[in-house]
């Protein structure tokens, strides 16, 4: 047993030596190794063997086993080491690599991202509406019947088939109050669409935020803090509000939104930023008839709406001189917001 057991070794560790691929180390191991291979077999029949025998065949076994187990891991290194080398060759490896370009936010998506944050702070959740909308919700929902001023001041694109292309994000209150009873307290940002011609401060396409809140006893006091709140945390604690009556035809009463402020760079001047007001009795009338209940019941809810553009915030803030520089895809301008 002893001379066989030594034959054995020296046998696979030969075949090992002579496997010139890992299909054919695989085998050289299920041979020797296997459930049915040869070592296995002897151990075996280490059961008919003397007792006296018995410790020093089993030892010479093991040693077996573990000197053919080893050639094994050592046979599949030294295989792989080759095909890695073979795989290498004909790379040179000091070339310089491909570089890799990092991107950008875009500075609206930045502007974006703290409005949401700070208007989170206090429990506006996100809501948001299609692009491509129906007179409904853009114009006659929101108290703005087909012969209102306001509608043909809005000029708007159309689509062939009716639809329009939404000329405020004031939309997304409606889609909401359609699909949720009060209270509700959202933001929508999203882009607007209006006809106008493009230069250094307009575009046919622009950014706006929305704010609705509907619940019992909201007074224009909450909206004057809320909006106070906003433009302080954006801005610095020397923010000021200031709200000039005005009117929207979904709002009563309205208000336009000035605010002063160091970080705007406008000295002592006051800046026109949003539109708000408290939301009318129609709309939640409308709501209404609409939802086929009194969810809305004015008599019982009150709520604030405001809306404001982004991109002259983010014009301001970032320090870009032309609007259409952020429709333009320049790469270079973008870089310099990383
Ligand atoms: N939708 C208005 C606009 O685009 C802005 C606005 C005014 C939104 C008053 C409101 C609001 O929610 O209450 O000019």
């Amino acid at each position: 047993m002893d001379q066989q057991l030594e034959q054995l070794r020296a046998e696979a560790l030969a075949a090992l030596a002579a496997a010139g691929d890992e299909a054919a180390l695989e085998s050289v191991r299920v041979q020797y190794l296997g459930r049915s291979g040869s070592i296995s077999a002897l151990s075996e029949s280490m059961r008919t063997l003397p007792k006296a025998d018995k410790p020093r065949i089993g030892k010479l076994l093991n040693d077996v086993r573990n000197a053919v187990t080893a050639a094994i891991e050592a046979r599949k290194a030294a295989l792989e080491a080759e095909r890695d080398a073979k795989a290498l060759s004909g790379i040179d490896l000091t070339l310089p690599g491909t570089p890799l370009s990092v991107g950008a936010i875009h500075p609206i998506t930045q502007m974006l991202d703290r409005a949401i944050a700070i208007f989170r702070q206090m429990g506006f959740v996100l809501a948001d509406g299609p692009d491509i909308e129906d007179e409904w919700h853009c114009f006659d929902a929101l108290n703005t019947p087909a012969d209102h001023p306001a509608r043909n001041e809005q000029d708007t694109f159309y689509l062939p088939d009716g639809r329009l292309l939404r000329t405020q994000t004031s939309t997304v209150q409606i889609r909401t109050m359609e699909q949720f009873a009060p209270p509700v307290r959202i933001i929508a940002p999203g882009c607007v669409y209006r006809r106008d011609e493009a230069d250094a401060t307009h575009l046919a396409q622009f950014t706006q935020i929305e704010g609705l809140y509907v619940d019992e006893g909201v007074t224009l006091g909450d909206l004057k803090g809320t909006i106070q709140y906003f433009f302080r945390e954006l801005l610095g604690p020397d923010a000021q509000v200031r709200m000039r009556p005005h009117f929207f035809p979904f709002t009563e009463p309205s208000f336009e939104i000035d605010i002063k402020a160091a970080a705007l760079g406008k000295g002592d001047r006051w800046l026109e930023m949003a539109g708000c007001g408290m939301v009318d009795p129609a709309v939640f009338q409308e709501m209404n008839r609409k939802r086929g209940d009194t969810a809305y019941d004015p008599e019982k809810y009150t709520g604030f709406a405001f809306g404001f553009g982004l991109d002259r915030l983010a014009m301001i803030l970032s320090g870009v001189p032309d609007i259409r520089l952020f429709t333009d895809n320049d790469a270079r301008f973008l870089a310099q917001y990383r």
